[in-house]
C-alpha cells in the first residue's frame, strides 16, 4: 500500500470505505460505520480520505482504533482531533480511499467495487449485479477454490430509488434497513438509503438539537437549527425532483397508493421527527409533504421512516422476485385492486385435522381464480368495510360475495 498522505488528485478513482458517524467520548474519538469485510479491516489503512463537505478529499492520519461493544461498533482516533467539538466537524463524512491504494486481492477475490456494473455469476451458479452500495468494497471471496467464475461489463447503473434519512438515529435506522427485501436491494444497488443526523451538526459541548416551547407546556420542540441544515444537506445528495417528507401524527394518511407514488419517484427525503414537535417554520421553509402511519402516536419518526421505506421499496421493478407477486398482495395495483388479500396454505394437506381447501388442489385455474377472489371479497366487506365502501362491485364480484356470505352461514 502506499503512504495517501496527500490529497487525491481530480479524476483519482475512489472507493468508499465507510462513514464517521457521532462522536465517542470525551477524548475527540468518532464512531465509524465500516463497509469494509469483516467491518475492521477498515482499520488496516492508516491514513483515511475524508470527504469535504463542498467536494474533495482531504487525507487524515488514523491515530488509534478498535472495536467497542461487544465488537459491534468501530471507534477511532485522528490525528489532531482531541475533543469531541473537534471530532463533530468530521461527522457524516465519507472514508475513502484512492483504488490504486487498496492492495491487491487474492485469488479468487475481487473488490466489490470492480465488479459494480458487471453481471456476475458464481460457481453455485447464482448470478447478481453488484451495485453502488454501501458493501461496494467488500473483498468478496467466493466459498469455493473456483470462486467468481465469469463476469462481463455491462448494465453499469446507479440506484434507481435514492433516499435520505433526517434522524437523531442514523445508526439504528441504517442497521434495521440492512434486513430483509430493504437490505437486499440496498446491496444490490437498486436503492440507496443515506442518512443525516442534525446533532452532528451542532456547535455546542451538550450537541443541543431541542428547546422548550414557546407558549409553555410540557416536551421539548426540535430547533430550526441544526434541523434546517441536516435537511438542506442531505437533500443536496438526491436527484431532482425528490420530495421532502416530514413523518408525524399530524400528516395525511400513508397509504399503499403513496408508496406506489413514492416508488415511481427518483428519490425523496424522510425527516423523522422527535419529542413534541419540529420548530413549525422548518416545516413551512423545506418540507413539501406530511405523512402519518396511522392514528396512534409514536416517540419518532425513525420507525415511520422505516415503514415507508420498506413499503415503497418492495415495490419497486426486480425487487421482489416477480413484480406481480406485490401486485397481487393487499391493496396491490393488480385485478383484484383494493381488496385484502386471499389465504395461503402449503404442505402438508391436512395438518391438526385441519385440510387444505380443496380447490386449491385441483389444478383448475378459473376455478382457483374465483375462490380467492370470493375469499378476498369477503374477508374485505368483513374485516374492513370501509375499503368496500368505495367501490361497485362487477356483477361477478356481488355474486361471488353473496356466494361466501351464504358458505359461512353454513
Ligand atoms: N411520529 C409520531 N407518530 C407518528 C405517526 N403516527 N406516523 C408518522 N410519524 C409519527
Amino acid at each position: 500500500m502506499t503512504d495517501a498522505a496527500g490529497a487525491p488528485t481530480a479524476g483519482e478513482r475512489m472507493v468508499v470505505l465507510g462513514r464517521l458517524a457521532a462522536p465517542w467520548g470525551v477524548k475527540g474519538w468518532l464512531k465509524v460505520h465500516s463497509y469494509t469485510d469483516p467491518p475492521a479491516a477498515i482499520l488496516d489503512y492508516p491514513v483515511w480520505q475524508l470527504a469535504r463537505p463542498g467536494g474533495g478529499w482531504q487525507p487524515v492520519k488514523v491515530v488509534d482504533g478498535r472495536t467497542h461493544g461487544a465488537g459491534r461498533d468501530l471507534v477511532v482516533a485522528l490525528e489532531g482531533v482531541l475533543s469531541p467539538e473537534a471530532a463533530r466537524q468530521f461527522s457524516s463524512r465519507d472514508v475513502g480511499l484512492r483504488r490504486a491504494d487498496l492492495p491487491a486481492p487474492k485469488p479468487g477475490e475481487y473488490y466489490w467495487d470492480d465488479l459494480v456494473g458487471c453481471r456476475v455469476t458464481t460457481s453455485t451458479g447464482c448470478h447478481w449485479r453488484p451495485g453502488t452500495s454501501r458493501k461496494s468494497t467488500s473483498r468478496r471471496s467466493a466459498s469455493s477454490s473456483t470462486g467468481i467464475r465469469r463476469f462481463s461489463g455491462m448494465d453499469a447503473a446507479g440506484p434507481r430509488l435514492s433516499i435520505e434519512v433526517v434522524t437523531l438515529f442514523a445508526e439504528r435506522v441504517q442497521a434495521a434497513l440492512a434486513m430483509g427485501v430493504v437490505g437486499r436491494a440496498l446491496e444490490r444497488g437498486l436503492v440507496r438509503v443515506g442518512t443525516e443526523d442534525p446533532r452532528a451538526l451542532t456547535t455546542d459541548v451538550h450537541g443541543t438539537v431541542d428547546d422548550r416551547s414557546y407558549g409553555g407546556g410540557p416536551g421539548m420542540v426540535l430547533k430550526v437549527e441544526p434541523l434546517a441544515t441536516a435537511i438542506e444537506r442531505a437533500a443536496a445528495r438526491l436527484p431532482a425532483g425528490s420530495p421532502r417528507i416530514y413523518l408525524s401524527a399530524q400528516g395525511r394518511r400513508f397509504d399503499q397508493a403513496t408508496a406506489r407514488r413514492l416508488a415511481t419517484l427518483p428519490g425523496f427525503l424522510l425527516l423523522a421527527g422527535r419529542y413534541e414537535g419540529v420548530d413549525e417554520r422548518v416545516l413551512d421553509e423545506v418540507i413539501d409533504e406530511e405523512l402519518s402511519i396511522g392514528d396512534y402516536v409514536l416517540s419518532g419518526g425513525e420507525l415511520a421512516a422505516l415503514v415507508v421505506i420498506d413499503a415503497t421499496v418492495r415495490l419497486m421493478p426486480g425487487v421482489l422476485g416477480a413484480l406481480e407477486s406485490a401486485e397481487q398482495e393487499s391493496f396491490g395495483a393488480g385485478a383484484q385492486g383494493s381488496l385484502l388479500d386471499w389465504p395461503h396454505y402449503t404442505r402438508p394437506e391436512t395438518w391438526r385435522g385441519r385440510e387444505v381447501p380443496g380447490v386449491l388442489m385441483s389444478g383448475n385455474h378459473a376455478a382457483i381464480r374465483r375462490w380467492r377472489l370470493k375469499q378476498a371479497l369477503g374477508r374485505t366487506a368483513e374485516r374492513r368495510p370501509d375499503l368496500m365502501a368505495g367501490r361497485e362491485l362487477t356483477i361477478e364480484e356481488q355474486r361471488l360475495l353473496d356466494e361466501y356470505r351464504e358458505e359461512r352461514k353454513t
